[in-house]
This record gives C-alpha cells, structure tokens and sequence, in this order.
C-alpha cells in the first residue's frame, strides 16, 4: 500500500472534499501543502457538514493531521478554524494537528495589500479570495516572511521586523496608506503565540518516521493545477505550486513520497475569478449546469463561471502534474441535457492548437473545437456501479478518458460518499 497525492485537475472547487474525506477515512495521516485558507473544502460526515479552509480534511475522522511548511499560515484564521471545527464536537489538539515550525505566516498586513493591489488593478484584477495568499508568498521567497518558529521567540523580532517594514512601507505609501503600525502588529503575535505553538513541530522528522513505518499518507492539494503559479493561465492563478510534484518541498518528504496521484476533475468545467475560460457558456445551459451543480464558492460565496468539459486543458494537467488516475465528480450534472459538448482542440486566427498558448493575448483569442455526443435522460445521481449508469453516460466517460490520455479511477455520482463507483483503489497503486 503506497500513498496517495489528491490535486485539483482543473481551477479549484472539482469536489476535492468527499474523495479526500473517503481516502482520509483510510489514511495513516493526511497534509496538507501548498496554499493557505483561500481553499474551500467540505466535507458531510455523519449528516454533519464541516467547512475547512486550511485545517487538513484528515482531522474530522481523528487522523493525525499535518500543516507542511509549503502552507501559507493566517494565524487568527487557523484559530478560528480550530475553535469553530472543536465546536462541532471534533477534537483539534496537538496529538493530532501538527503544523510545520516553518510555515510563513499571513499578516494582516498581507490581507490589505492583497485588497489595496486588486482594487487598484482595473482590468487587470486577478480576482484574488483577498486573503493575503499572494502577498505572503511573496514575502517568503523575498526572505522577509515571520513564520511560525519566529512566534517563540518574540523578543528577536526587531531585525525582522525592519526587513519586512522596509519594504512594506514603502508598497504601502504607494498606495496612500500609513506605515505599517510595528506596536500593534508585534502586540497582535504576541497575542496569538500561545495559541499557535503548542501545534508546532518539526513534522519532516514525523513523516520521515511515518515512511520508515509504511504508514500510508495522504497529501491534500488545495486549488488545482489550472492555478499553478507555473503551468496555470498565468498571471490568473494563485501563488503556489500546486502540482503533485509539490508535495515534497511543501512538507519535507523526497520526490518519490507523492504515490499514486489522483487527479480530481468534473464532467465539465468550472472557475472563480478572472482569467481565460475557453468554454465557458453565457447562455441557459451555463446557468443550468450552475443551478444544479451549486456552483458557489465555498470560501468567497462567489458565483463559479460554468462551461463544457475542456479535454485540451486537462490533458495538460494530466502531463504537467503527473497524474496517474482521474476521480470525474458531478456527473449527475449533465443528466438530461440532450446534447452535451467536448471541448477537443483549439483554434486560434484559424490554426490548430492541441495546447493552451502561454500569452494571455493568444488565450483570449481561443475557438474551442467541439465534439458533440448525445446526452442521456436518466439519472446517474447515487450510482455505485457502472451497470446503474446508462450507456451514454458511460460513452461520455470513455471518451473523456480517450482525450485526456488518463483512465477514471473513480467516478462520483453524488455528494454522499458512498455514491461513489471504484475502478481502481489509488492506495493499493
Ligand atoms: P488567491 O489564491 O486568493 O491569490 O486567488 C488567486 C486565484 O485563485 C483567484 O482566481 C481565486 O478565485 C483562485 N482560487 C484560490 N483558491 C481557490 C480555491 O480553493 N478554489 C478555486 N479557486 C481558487
């Protein structure tokens, strides 16, 4: 039995939460890697519903949970988040949630400029959750971040302090606001110190341990490839890597830790924010597919762009992530269309592409080519096996199989977990 990396195969919100609550449920340990609480997941374990942003799905079931240092850290969104999941009755403590000592931490700070920068953007305007995401990455890699390690030792925060300043205040000024306000911002840590540390480890040293031991680990990606500071519809994407092959520098394990990677990916396509959208649907059957399939942002209750399946886009998640299964959510969707569209090649001024071009100027100016294939009347909401799916519900499965060049490992017919059909068990390989 290996492990297990689940990544978005699309632009985020694929379903994520069920699958990664069912393979959870069997897990040795779940981490999280990549991303902050700009990431929406929920999960109805029990008839209850639990939202996460940024606690593992792992920690509703009682599996050790891990926080690696490839997250970005809001420490007052982490309490808060601990605080409202222990009032459902689940106990979040540190023998079960351990965060990385190295985690870069979310300043308020960070959440103004993230805000300052998108409404001064015009059409530029990313659509950012506005949650200082980008912002404290930036700070990370421009080697200026507080993280979590630095919370114990409050007393050494001057030299720190003046690096981040220095360049804080100066963006700030641009934008017509004060300097940054040191006194509060070291009161406001020192406030949440005693909160955070208690959680804090060195958790490379326990999945190098869980590894000697076989223990099987779950590594949860937020967002999706199509978001991928890298390979995602740059500059619309989000400051992290969030490819499968991020998993090792996002937690502290080698490049081999990964295991079979399941990329999650829905009968059609959804996105939040701004940016390319090649099939996107301005018309009655976007607005159907939006109202049945409940397409509103978890984190941001923002209305999700809808549009038809687009093989050519995750093809490419599929090379560039290194999938190895696909997990295709929400069919029960597409029930009832009569004709349903695969987006199968592009054309743009009239040549054929069989990728998306990296300039935003060439993206805009994408044709889908389309396939059609019939639709089916039946329900396929709750099958659990292909004999329950009608045979044009199976076609379209086959054929998206076909163009994104990776087989369905499973298929999920509804938000309950066991409306789920297997085809291939990602822990056993
Ligand atoms: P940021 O991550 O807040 O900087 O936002 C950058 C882009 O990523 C925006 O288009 C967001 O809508 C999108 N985004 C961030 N997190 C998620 C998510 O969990 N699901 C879907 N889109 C997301």
């Amino acid at each position: 039995m290996g492990n297990v990396t689940v990544i978005g195969g699309q632009w985020g919100d694929e379903g994520k939460g069920k699958i990664v609550d069912w393979l959870a449920s069997r897990a040795d340990m779940v981490v999280r890697f990549q991303g902050g609480h700009n990431a929406g997941h929920t999960l109805v374990v029990g008839g209850e519903v639990y939202k996460l942003s940024l606690l593992p799905s792992g920690i509703v079931r009682g599996t050790p949970s891990i926080i690696g240092n490839g997250v970005v850290l809001d420490p007052w969104a982490f309490r808060d988040e601990v605080q409202r999941i222990s009032a459902q009755g689940i106990a979040v403590t540190p023998d079960v949630l351990r965060l990385a000592e190295t985690c870069p931490l979310i300043l308020p700070i960070h959440r103004d400029l993230d805000a300052l920068r998108e409404d001064a953007s015009g059409a530029g305007k990313i659509g950012t959750t506005r949650r200082g995401i980008g912002p404290a990455y930036e700070d990370k890699v421009g080697r200026r971040a507080i993280r979590v390690c630095d919370l114990a030792h409050l007393g050494e925060l001057d030299p720190l302090l003046d690096r981040l300043c220095a360049h804080h205040d100066h963006l700030r000024a641009g934008f017509g606001e004060p300097p940054v306000d040191r006194a509060r911002l070291k009161a406001d840590l020192s406030e949440i110190a005693d909160f955070v540390l208690p959680f804090a480890r060195p958790v490379w040293k326990d999945l190098d341990e869980a590894r000697a031991e076989g223990r099987r680990i779950l590594f949860e990606g937020a967002q999706g490839v199509l978001l991928d500071v890298d390979h995602g519809t740059y500059p619309f994407v989000t400051s992290s890597n969030t490819v499968a092959g991020t998993t090792g520098s996002g937690s502290g394990t080698g490049p081999g830790a990964a295991g079979f990677v399941l990329g999650i990916v829905k009968a059609y396509t959804t996105r939040v924010g701004s940016g390319p959208f090649p099939t996107e649907l301005h018309d009655e059957i976007g607005e159907r597919i939006g109202e049945r399939g409940r397409e509103f942002g978890t984190v941001t209750g923002r209305r999700r762009r809808c549009g038809w399946f687009d093989s050519v886009l995750v093809r490419q998640a599929v090379a560039v992530s290194g999938i190895t299964g696909v997990a295709l959510t929400k069919l029960d969707v597409l029930d009832g269309l009569d004709t349903i569209r695969i987006c199968t090649g592009y054309r743009i001024d009239g040549q054929a592409f069989d990728h998306l071009p990296p300039h935003a100027a060439d993206q805009a100016r994408v044709e889908p080519v389309y396939e059609d294939i019939e639709g089916w009347s039946e329900s396929t909401a709750g099958a659990r096996s292909w004999a329950e799916l009608p045979a044009q519900a199976i076609k379209y499965i086959r054929r998206v199989e076909e163009l994104i060049r990776c087989p369905v490992a499973l298929v999920s017919t509804s938000p309950e977990r066991d409306d789920t059909i297997l085809v291939r068990d990602p822990f056993a390989g």
